[in-house]
């Protein structure tokens, strides 16, 4: 059946689980991207294109929770050299400001572009004639420019999930002007934050040679191509809804008993991940131990780690490195039944996450780099009372939304440990004021908002295309 919106991602929005009579079945992600897809979606005769994980399995066309679900298969060698290399062992660390070196290696750059033309004939194949392809993230970087070669009728939006890069860095990827004219297929390109697009643009004008101005890019036939910020958000109503639910409030009181009820709480909820800066974070918190500021009869932080991207070395490296880290700061700092650290390696279901966000007192989000950081906003929107503090990078999207926060700069270690012990020591006027402050940003700017606000835009720039917009004078 021909569809008339077509999202491709690399990930289908669905996690395999085991179901209770030991067969094999699919979970939706607990992330917020499909809930604020999803009516998007059944209005319009949607299907989503993704890789549902796994080796070499080819699976048919499925449909979960009314959702069309496309799966793509990928073989040992793509996921060793399209997803571990060049996404995330090449990407990934290039477009978070190089906190990792990134590595350049060409057979993962042929697999990378083999990949993407897998992805981008499969989505011509099922769009239905003048559809929406919305495409998504630093994946499938080149699938717009393959989809509009293979047709041209297709609206074309393609949205950036992750931060990209000022010029200075993005120039040593030696496939730079392929991955520039890759995204320049779409009629839109979203990105989380200005600075991002006004990146994109002017990488454009100086690697590409088109005109542009402003968000505007004019290419020589004619077409052009909008760069526009669209700071995504989570499914706000939904925590509210769901941290007030008798269920989580009671799971959120048995955290603290398990806890053994110490005064206050600090919580890391993050991938294990180098870029969210989980060990500088932690050892801060050690080193406030330390110094006496903070006792562990009062105080105990509990860091959830979320296993990810075990492949990729750089990850391993990390998992070994906080594994070490915390042992010696329990080790060192610890009392029986009073753990410094309490740090769970594992991920878990919506109704844990928001029973921990309304059991925490300080919730400590602080990457190095981050296009958004949902985490952050979602603890905002479970604390439904007002009570509770953030400590935020100022490095994460989240930030420029977030000004609330107790705001840090994560590579200032001594800066990071003063804003720790402020936001424990500060009274309960103080971060009321400043969590009310930061719950109407996140109530009012829903990912529902965000999706549809994206939407809306791509419909009025294809609608310029027909046009022929030509550039002002001046640029
Ligand atoms: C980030 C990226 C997503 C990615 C997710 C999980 O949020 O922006 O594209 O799907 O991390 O990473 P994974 O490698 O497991 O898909």
């Amino acid at each position: 059946m021909p569809n008339n919106l077509v999202i491709v991602a690399n990930r289908l929005p669905v996690d395999r689980v085991e179901q209770p009579d030991g067969t094999p079945g699919w979970r939706l992600s607990p992330g917020g991207l499909v809930t604020a897809i999803e009516p998007v979606m059944r209005a319009n005769d949607g299907v989503w294109l993704g890789w549902p994980g796994g080796i070499d399995e080819e699976l048919e066309p499925f449909e979960h929770d009314g959702m069309n679900l496309v799966p793509m298969s990928m073989s040992a060698q793509e996921v060793e050299r399209f997803y571990e290399g060049m996404s995330n062992a090449t990407l990934w660390p290039l477009y978070h400001d190089l906190v990792a070196k990134p590595q350049f290696h060409r057979e993962w750059w042929d697999s990378y572009v083999a990949v993407n033309q897998r992805f981008a004939q499969k989505a011509a194949s099922l769009a239905a004639e003048g559809a929406t392809v919305w495409v998504h993230d630093y994946q499938l970087q080149l699938v717009p420019q393959m989809l509009r070669e293979l047709r041209p009728d297709l609206r074309i939006g393609f949205y950036l999930h992750i931060p990209f890069p000022p010029a200075e860095l993005f120039q040593q990827l030696p496939w730079r002007r392929q991955i520039l004219e890759g995204l320049l297929g779409a009629d839109l390109v979203g990105f989380q934050g200005t600075g991002a697009a006004q990146n994109f643009v002017r990488l454009v004008r100086q690697r590409v040679g088109h005109k542009t101005h402003r968000d505007l890019v004019y290419l020589p036939d004619g077409r052009t191509v909008r760069a526009h910020a669209f700071p995504i958000s989570i499914d706000s109503q939904g925590f509210e809804e769901l941290s007030t639910s008798p269920a989580v409030i009671e799971r959120a009181s048995a955290i603290r008993e398990a806890l053994g009820n110490p005064r206050k709480i600090f919580l890391g909820i993050d991938r294990l991940d180098y870029t969210k800066g989980i060990y500088a974070r932690l050892r801060a918190y050690a080193e406030l131990i330390q110094d006496g500021h903070l006792d562990v009869e009062d105080a105990v932080f509990v860091q959830v780690a979320v296993p990810s991207r075990e492949q990729v070395e750089q990850y391993r490296i990390l998992r070994d490195d906080i594994d070490r880290l915390v042992g010696r700061i329990n080790g060192d700092l610890g009392r029986i039944g009073r753990p410094a650290i309490s740090y769970l390696h594992s991920s878990y279901p919506r109704e844990e996450m928001a029973a921990l966000y309304r059991a925490a007192d300080i919730m400590v989000v602080t990457p190095y780099r981050d296009g958004m950081n949902l985490v952050a906003k979602e603890y905002v929107a479970c604390r439904t009372d007002a009570t509770g503090a953030l400590v935020l990078s100022e490095f994460a999207g989240a930030a420029d939304e977030l000004r609330q926060a107790w705001l840090v700069n994560p590579y200032d270690i001594n800066g990071m440990k003063a804003a720790l012990l402020d936001a424990y020591r500060a009274d309960a006027k103080e971060s009321t004021r400043r969590m009310k402050a930061m719950r109407r940003t996140v109530t009012q700017h829903d990912v529902a908002r965000w999706a549809q606000s994206f939407m809306t835009e791509l419909a009025d720039v294809r609608i310029d295309h027909g046009k022929t917009v030509r550039p002002p004078a001046e640029s």
